[in-house]
């Protein structure tokens, strides 16, 4: 379960993929299945791959996209559109092909003997756990979700989690699904409620960091995604880093899962100099 991106068996390849499917789910937000199948079959949940999305000047970066699915030889990217990258993404039709590097960072971990895990996402903070809330329930964890977003359309994925996992809690700003609020409500009485030995939180930062202390302050251990600028991918161009008790790091290769513990967010805390 959750085997580690460092573990020798997954090495990043270049691929070239195929579009299977592109379908839209919310506004601006929309699901790309790939058939990859040699990305699909090392990928472990968490992990991201460097997309080149077109040819032309605009592209000659690749763009990161989490994993969130993979089985049969595919891989699911659920993307939102935000510039030139993730519009051209949305254009895409079957049957074109194009390339991708990956599967790249290192993923969630679980820890030995996980009986009970609280999964938190925002937005499209749920991309990244969604292969990770298949492994953990398939291994026979009990598997608690907390999602929340602006409104219901932003829920996405939630299709997907209520499928595999025991119990979903739901908060959207507007009160449209769940409770009214933000997602953080939730999980401080889920916290009170419940014995949970592990966390994972994907979302927009500041909320993954408010989560994290509330891990902290009940003891649990948490894990984060974090997302940062990246422009090689490959751990060579500093472009991504992450501050860290141990130093910076680089969130395309020590990452973009880190420990919360080990994260620094204030800008201003320093990392020790080595
Ligand atoms: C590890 C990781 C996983 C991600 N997973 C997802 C996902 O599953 N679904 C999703 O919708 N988005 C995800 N993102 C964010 C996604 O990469 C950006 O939204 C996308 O690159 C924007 O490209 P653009 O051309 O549309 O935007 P533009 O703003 O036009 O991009 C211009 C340049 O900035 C870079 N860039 C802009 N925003 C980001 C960003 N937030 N992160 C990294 N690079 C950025 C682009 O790669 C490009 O080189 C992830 C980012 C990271 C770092
Ligand atoms: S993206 Fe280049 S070092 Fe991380």
């Amino acid at each position: 379960m959750c085997k580690h991106a460092d573990n020798p068996e997954s090495r990043p390849a270049l691929e070239r993929v195929r579009v299977v499917g592109n379908e839209r789910i919310a506004p601006g937000v929309g699901i790309l299945t790939l058939q990859a199948p040699r990305c699909a079959s090392e990928v472990s949940p968490g992990q991201f791959v460097h997309l080149r999305v077109a040819e032309g000047r605009d592209f000659i970066l690749r763009r990161p996209f989490s994993v969130h699915r993979a089985y049969d030889g595919m891989i699911e990217i659920l993307y939102q559109v935000l510039g030139v990258g993730t519009r051209a993404i949305s254009l895409l039709e079957r049957e074109q092909t194009l390339d991708l590097v990956g599967p790249l960072g290192r993923g969630w971990s679980a820890p030995e003997g996980l009986a009970h895990a609280l999964i938190v996402t925002g937005g499209l903070g749920a991309a990244p756990l969604g292969m990770l809330a298949e492994e953990l329930a398939a291994a026979g964890v009990a598997v608690t979700v907390a999602m929340g977003a602006p409104t219901q359309e932003r829920l996405v994925a939630r299709g997907l989690y209520e499928t595999v996992v025991r119990r979903v809690v739901l908060a959207t700003d507007d009160g449209s699904a769940g409770e009214r609020g933000f997602v953080t409500a939730p999980v401080k009485r889920l916290l009170a409620e419940s014995t949970f030995d592990q966390m994972y939180v994907c979302g927009p930062e500041v909320m993954q960091r408010l989560v994290a202390d509330m891990a902290k302050e009940a003891n649990v251990p948490c894990q984060v995604s974090l997302e940062r600028l990246m422009a090689c991918g490959i751990g060579a161009c500093l472009s991504c880093v992450v501050s860290t008790r141990d130093g910076l790091k680089r969130a395309c290769v020590d990452g973009p899962v880190f420990d919360a513990e080990d994260v620094l967010w204030d800008s201003s805390e320093v990392p020790p100099k080595h």
